[in-house]
């Protein structure tokens, strides 16, 4: 997730390409950068962090030229830095490229071009790209925009791409596969690009989206050409944007918290993108290769993190324990921190967190840093603290999450996790071939999955207009799904203010259910699986004591419809994966009373996205 803009036409391109990058800002901001085409030279400023250092960058410098190509980052391949920003330029100076997405193969490309002596400045996978384009240039001596179609024919992965080139400085090249693009047709022969249409709605109204292995030329003297990858040209579907510009930052939905809930599909495949191959029956996390024998060795595994990803890590539990046999403990950061813990030279210890920030879970990294354990991450920021002071890790790739109510780091550091176990579990051999094969396919069309769950969004709207003026709720799961039944309680109660517990389905016998009322809602997942049973004799026991009972089931259940007030019900999936599908229905109902009760959904009161103090 990155910003894209570029410009090219009569106008200042300077201005409009770093006033869209900061309509865009909320997509990543760990660099900025700006190319400029003017007078046959190719001007490229970029700096770490915000726009604004951008600009103060570029106060004296020269910003003339009406081609521009500009770039917020969200790094995936190398920390976020100066050199590491885009744009990236060829070595022969001749193009600049900004790029938003992975390239999954660009070790491979990169190998083979410092073979040839061309050199890199930075660690990103953009860079190859463009010096491959360069190379093929050379080879070739097509055009640019030819060279930019066949380099792309080689490359696996995601990207929204511009590229601007001194040969042809009345030109705009655009290509998109994944990540988005979009392209803006101006009222006198100008163009614009940019990630979404924020940039661009104030320019014009007259869009046109690429769609996957698009390539647009946008040329001053033969207007807007639209090529496939293999070369068809294909005739340009220009829309009329209705959306008005404030919500378009949310992607046209009401909050950020909804447009996250519902980035899912995308997010989780983001997550497992060149990491998992049902097919070939691989998973491979580069980044923790070279520790799995240690942690498959280690006595134990201890999981550190906070909030939500306390929640994710405690879901790992499961996932080690069941399929790797692998001991895992779960902490909180920042008990663990505090308590004078145990730690080994032979432990190995994983924190979890989103922003790589918090303050406890950092600390508690430390100490185990300092008492000689091996330690690693799970992290979606690149670069982070966290991130930085662990021997290895895993990003979760979820892209920025700007709603303080995780939802789609959750998911995708459940992903993360369940890769790992996945992984480990076939090194150590603690499951069979027939099972890692069966998991990696069920896993693949995970998120096809979530978006069936997310298309009943009106029927779990229309339920919880029913519970929005509740005063507690109780959540319950069993196995897998009680930290998922405690991460939907703290969705509730940090959006909507109302008092939420999460259970263990079983031990509601042991005090909570003296809580049970006519007034009480209680959610349960009771999805197929070996507690299932137990579950619905749980539900039995909530009916008797006239408590209101909302149950998360598998499609076509017809034992708890019976006897539920209302079923929600989810596609059938590995009773390891339902936590990444059950969770959908509890953000989303926590979405829809907290927005009935007209809360703050995206900056709840008193609460931070990243909690940087203890
Ligand atoms: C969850 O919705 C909250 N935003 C909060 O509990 C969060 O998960 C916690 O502060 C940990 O943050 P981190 O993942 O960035 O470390
Ligand atoms: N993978 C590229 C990088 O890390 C692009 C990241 C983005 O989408 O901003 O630089």
């Amino acid at each position: 997730m990155c910003g894209i803009v570029a410009y090219i036409g009569k106008k200042d391109a300077y201005e409009i390409v770093v006033k869209g990058l900061k309509r865009l800002e909320y997509r990543g901001y760990d660099s900025a950068g700006v190319a400029l085409l003017t007078d046959g030279n190719l001007n490229l400023y970029k700096k770490q962090g915000k726009v604004a250092n951008l600009e103060e960058f570029t106060k004296d410098k020269d910003k003339s030229g009406r081609v521009g190509i500009g770039h917020t980052r969200w790094a995936t391949h190398g920390e976020p830095n100066d050199v590491n920003a885009h744009p990236h330029m060829s070595n022969n100076g001749e193009i600049a490229l900004i790029h938003n997405g992975i390239i999954e193969n660009y070790d491979s490309i990169k190998r083979e071009l410092l073979t040839k002596g061309y050199t890199f400045q930075s660690e990103t996978d953009t860079e190859v790209l463009t010096i491959l384009v360069e190379d093929i240039k050379k080879n070739t001596n097509g055009t640019y925009a030819e060279s930019l179609r066949l380099a792309l024919q080689q490359v696996v992965g995601a990207y929204a791409i511009v590229m601007i080139s001194k040969e042809n400085p009345r030109q705009l090249i655009a290509a998109r596969k994944s990540s988005p693009l979009v392209v803006g047709i101006g009222k006198d022969g100008d163009f614009f690009c940019a990630s979404d249409a924020t940039p661009i709605v104030e320019y014009t109204k007259k869009v046109v989206y690429l769609d996957d292995e698009e390539i647009a030329v946008l040329d001053l003297d033969d207007g807007l050409k639209l090529y496939s990858i293999d070369d068809v040209q294909k005739t340009p579907y220009i829309q009329e944007l209705e959306i008005k510009l404030e919500s378009l930052e949310k992607g046209g939905y009401d909050h950020f918290m909804l447009k996250e809930i519902h980035e899912q599909p995308r997010s989780i495949t983001d997550c497992f993108r060149g990491r998992l191959n049902a097919e070939e029956a691989w998973v491979s996390l580069g980044g923790i290769k070279e520790y799995e024998q240690k942690m498959i060795d280690a006595k134990r595994i201890i999981m550190i993190a906070c909030g939500t990803s306390w929640h994710a890590a405690l879901v790992g539990e499961y996932l080690f324990e069941d399929l790797a046999r692998i001991n895992v403990e779960v902490e909180y950061a920042s008990e663990f921190r505090y308590r004078n813990p145990i730690i080994n030279e032979d432990d190995i210890v994983i924190a979890i967190s989103q922003s790589g920030e918090t303050a406890d879970t950092l600390a508690a990294l430390e100490l185990a840093k300092s008492k000689g354990a091996t330690i690693l991450g799970i992290c979606n920021v690149v670069g982070s603290s966290i991130s930085r002071i662990t021997d290895a890790g895993s990003y979760t790739h979820a892209g920025p999450e700007i709603g303080v109510a995780s939802t789609k780091a959750f998911t995708a550091q459940v992903t993360v996790l369940t890769l790992m176990a996945l992984s480990l579990a076939k090194k150590k051999g603690s499951i069979s071939d027939t099972k890692f094969r069966t998991m990696l396919s069920e896993l693949e069309i995970i998120p096809q999955k979530v978006q069936e769950i997310l298309d009943i969004n009106d029927k779990i709207k229309t339920i919880s207009a029913e519970y929005k003026d509740a005063t507690n709720a109780l959540y319950l799961g069993r196995g897998s799904s009680f930290p998922v039944a405690l991460e939907g309680a703290l969705k509730l109660k940090e959006i909507s203010y109302i008092h939420a517990e999460g259970y263990p389905a079983a031990e509601m016998k042991h005090g909570p259910i003296a809580l049970i009322d006519e007034e009480m809602p209680v959610f349960v997942i009771a999805t197929q699986g070996p507690s299932y049973e137990k579950v619905v004799s749980n539900i039995q026991e909530v009916k008797a004591r006239k408590g209101k009972l909302i149950a998360i089931v598998t499609e076509g259940d017809e034992q708890v419809k019976e006897i539920a007030d209302h079923v929600i019900e989810i596609p059938e999936a590995d009773e390891h994966l339902i936590p990444l599908l059950a969770t959908i229905p509890f953000q989303l109902l926590s979405y829809h009373i907290a927005v009935m009760r007209n809360c703050n959904v995206d900056q709840p009161r008193n609460l931070a996205k990243s909690v940087t103090v203890e």
